[in-house]
């Protein structure tokens, strides 16, 4: 007589391995693909990527998933995050593999990957999928399947965004006279976080709209910043900006590099409306090209439409757009 299986895992004849050190994870890595097709996709299943990655704790071998069938990998799923974090803040690493059942097979690797993280403390665990600009109209077919997979996982998307790039083909952006900027002391500058919570007021933002359903907006604040620090910085060119009245008008955080970010770009309630975004964007990039950036790349909600026409107008142009989702 035979007895049921164990798990879902066993019943599908797949077995799911977290490896425990980062020379087994990029062993169990090697080899990915993404089927996405973007720079972004791209990039995270490269060896050079994924070596530096595990080098500087951005990946962890615990969070690495992989399926093993009869010997084969038949699928990978990985997170990414801060270096000093006990848990990722995304999981944006996705292999789908070759088997029949590559969606059953991706759906019991983010059941396990879910689970394995709420175990370890994660309130909610986020995808990001890196599909092409014209995802909607012509996805590329792993879209589906990875959508599906995450839909059976029970995850659903919160929001869809764009990704935008600038490099110095786009030429320098002018900078309108009129404002002065502030360099700032670290992320827990008072007056940083001060007008970075400003900005929070009639976010155009899903994540941080969903983040102030449940959470202090000061603490919020401060813990965003914070964590702003791994992506976007060191601070030394975050800036809060002023008008020529001496008012408030924002901030905009963004590090220094070749290959680099634009970490935030707010304006406070009673500014918006006279285009501050794309000054604040433009004095931001200019400062980043004269820091040796060969690319810089931003994003925002597709929602977020002051925002993606400050992107524009700054000379960004999209380069692929984002999908998030909550399960
Ligand atoms: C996105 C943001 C920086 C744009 O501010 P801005 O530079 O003042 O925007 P613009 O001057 O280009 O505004 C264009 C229009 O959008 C409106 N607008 C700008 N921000 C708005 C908001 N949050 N909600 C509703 N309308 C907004 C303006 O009033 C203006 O309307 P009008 O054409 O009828 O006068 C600002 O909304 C903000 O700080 N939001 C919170 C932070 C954020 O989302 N940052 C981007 C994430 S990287």
């Amino acid at each position: 007589m035979r007895t049921a299986p164990d798990s879902p895992e066993e019943s599908m004849h797949v077995s799911i391995t977290r490896p425990s050190t980062p020379e087994e994870a990029l062993a169990l890595l090697r080899g990915a693909r993404s089927e996405l097709g973007t720079p972004i996709a791209d990039l995270v299943v490269t060896d050079e990527h994924l070596t530096t990655a595990f080098a500087n704790r951005n990946r962890r071998p615990e969070w690495v998933w992989t399926a093993d069938r009869d010997g084969r990998t038949a699928g990978r799923v990985a997170g990414w995050g801060a270096p000093a974090n006990d848990q990722p803040w995304i999981l944006d690493f996705f292999d789908l593999g070759e088997e029949p059942d590559r969606v059953d097979v991706m759906t019991a690797l983010l059941r396990r990957a879910t689970a394995d993280l709420r175990a370890g403390g994660l309130e909610q665990v986020e995808l990001n999928l890196f599909p092409p600009a014209g995802w909607r109209d012509d996805p590329p077919p792993a879209l589906p399947d990875l959508l599906a997979a995450a839909k059976a996982a029970g995850f659903e998307i919160l929001v869809t965004r764009r990704r935008f790039r600038w490099t110095p083909a786009a030429g320098l952006p002018s900078v309108r006279d009129g404002l002065r900027f502030e360099p700032v002391s670290g992320p827990d500058d008072p007056v940083l976080a001060d007008a970075y919570l400003r900005t929070f007021q009639g976010s155009l933002d899903a994540h941080t709209r969903r983040s102030l359903r449940t959470r202090d907006a000061a603490e919020l604040a401060a813990e965003e910043l914070a964590d702003m620090v791994n992506y976007a910085g060191p601070v030394d060119g975050w800036r809060v900006a002023y008008d020529a009245g001496g008012a408030l008008v924002g901030l905009v955080t963004g590090n220094p590099g070749a290959k680099v970010f634009t970490g935030y770009v707010g304006v406070v309630p009673e500014q918006r409306g006279h285009g501050y975004a794309r000054e604040l964007l433009a004095w931001m990039t200019t400062w980043q090209a004269e820091h040796g950036a060969e690319k810089v790349v931003g994003e925002t909600d597709d929602e977020n439409v002051p925002m993606r026409r400050a992107f524009e107008a700054v000379g960004f142009e999209e380069e692929s757009a984002r999908i998030d989702l909550v399960g």
